[in-house]
């Protein structure tokens, strides 16, 4: 029978049961909650109960495994508490919030260490209070890596066949360069008026020319990487070696550098070069935001098992219609832009199992924040990515 169908008719019978038949019922309705509860501990996937307010009235044990959570919960607690991933916070209380279900929904989290989740919220509107359920799993390291990998390889085949067709224009582009410099030759020696007529159809063919050029070597100065290389490193050395390198362009660009750097940061594993690659191209994205001069703050951070750089320019900031473009390839509002800086500056830290975050105001500035996880030994590095060729 149901336990709370029991209970309401032991409820009714309430006065007519003796004393030793109460405490019988009682002890089997304990019995049947600690069975319960020892089920719910033998499932694999992480379940948590909370509250329309956002507090956690039930975890099993594999949800306390998952976010690490020293002490047995006490009571009612938050759910900043359980979760120490602010963006899973975010979330899972948004969606709270709007009572909006979640649905074999994936999320990658940093904390307490880097794993894929996939979760599921739903609500369980009969019990008084209603509650809200939410299910975490983890998808496999096998499953993540292979995800990971086929991601990975993926954008590096593309790479590869995107680097391969570049180099492949590179001829033709060099002989109709070559080309046209000879009509050119040949147009002076045509009477005046029709010379004037080609010569403009000319000049147009020589800058599209020069601009398929411009196009061509970027991507291939862009893309064309050696393989990923981790090392001991000191974040903040790094840092000051980039800016102390832009130092000549940021005072002609009058642009002011504070620096916040952070004397806790641990010396840990990540790749230098392509570290400073990441800090180039958004410090140079910061000058060109800032045609006037400005301030440009550069922030650090370390924690625990994350750290953060933050980049807070004075520029001209960009539009909220527009933010969710700029890691696009070729997303560029200018003239002599590639757009392809910061699709590799998010490559480079996803390659470091980081993420990096944006927030602008228009007229008031940009901050672009990065997140990197702070490894130390050779176990906890990423796939190896793969060579690539071009
Ligand atoms: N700090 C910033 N402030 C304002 N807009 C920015 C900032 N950083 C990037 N952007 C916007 O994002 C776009 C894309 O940046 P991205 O670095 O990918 O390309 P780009 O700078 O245009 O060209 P390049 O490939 O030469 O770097 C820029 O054209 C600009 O509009
Ligand atoms: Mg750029």
């Amino acid at each position: 029978m149901p336990a709370q169908e029991f209970l309401q008719r032991v409820a009714r019978r309430m006065d007519r049961i003796d004393r030793k038949s109460l405490e019988g019922y009682v002890l089997e309705l304990a019995n049947e909650a600690q069975f319960l509860k020892h089920l719910l501990d033998q499932i694999p996937e992480g379940i948590v109960v909370l509250t329309f307010n956002q507090e956690v009235i039930f975890v099993n044990r594999r949800g306390i495994q998952l976010f690490n959570v020293q002490e047995p919960l006490a009571g009612k607690e938050t759910l900043e508490k359980l979760i120490p991933d602010a963006p899973l916070v975010a979330l899972v209380s948004d969606a709270l919030k709007e009572k909006r279900e979640l649905f074999q929904k994936e999320f990658e989290i940093l904390l307490p260490r880097p794993m894929s989740l996939r979760l599921n919220l739903f609500y369980e509107r009969k019990q008084k209070p209603p509650v809200a359920i939410l299910t975490v799993a983890s998808m496999t390291q096998s499953e993540m890596n292979m995800r990971e990998r086929f991601k990975l390889e993926n954008w590096e085949t593309m790479l590869g066949l995107a680097a391969g067709i570049a180099h492949e224009i590179g001829n033709p582009l060099n002989s109709l360069t070559i080309h046209l410099k000879l009509l050119a030759k040949i147009l002076q020696k045509l009477p005046a008026q029709e010379r004037k007529n080609i010569h403009n159809s000319i000049k147009i063919m020589e800058d599209e020319t020069a601009r398929l050029d411009r196009i061509v070597r970027n991507f291939l100065g862009a893309t064309r990487r050696k393989p990923v290389r981790f090392e001991l490193t000191q974040l903040n050395d790094l840092l000051l070696k980039t800016i102390s390198f832009l130092k000549p362009e940021l005072k002609k660009a009058k642009i002011r550098v504070l620096e916040e750097l952070d004397k806790h940061m641990p010396v840990f594993l990540l790749d230098p070069e392509r570290i400073q690659q990441v800090f180039l191209n958004i410090i140079k994205n910061a000058i060109h935001a800032m045609p006037h001069g400005g301030t440009l703050k550069i922030q650090t951070e370390a924690g625990e098992k994350l750290c953060a750089i933050h980049f807070m320019d004075t520029g001209v900031g960009i539009a909220s219609d527009k933010i969710s473009r700029i890691f696009d390839a070729y997303y560029t509002t200018k003239e002599e832009g590639s757009g392809l800086g910061l699709m590799i500056v998010y490559q480079i830290i996803r390659e470091h199992g980081g993420r990096i975050e944006v927030s602008s105001k228009p007229k008031g500035g940009t901050t672009f924040s990065i997140i990197l996880p702070i490894r130390k030994e050779k176990l906890g590095l990423p796939q190896p990515v793969m060579e690539q060729t071009s």
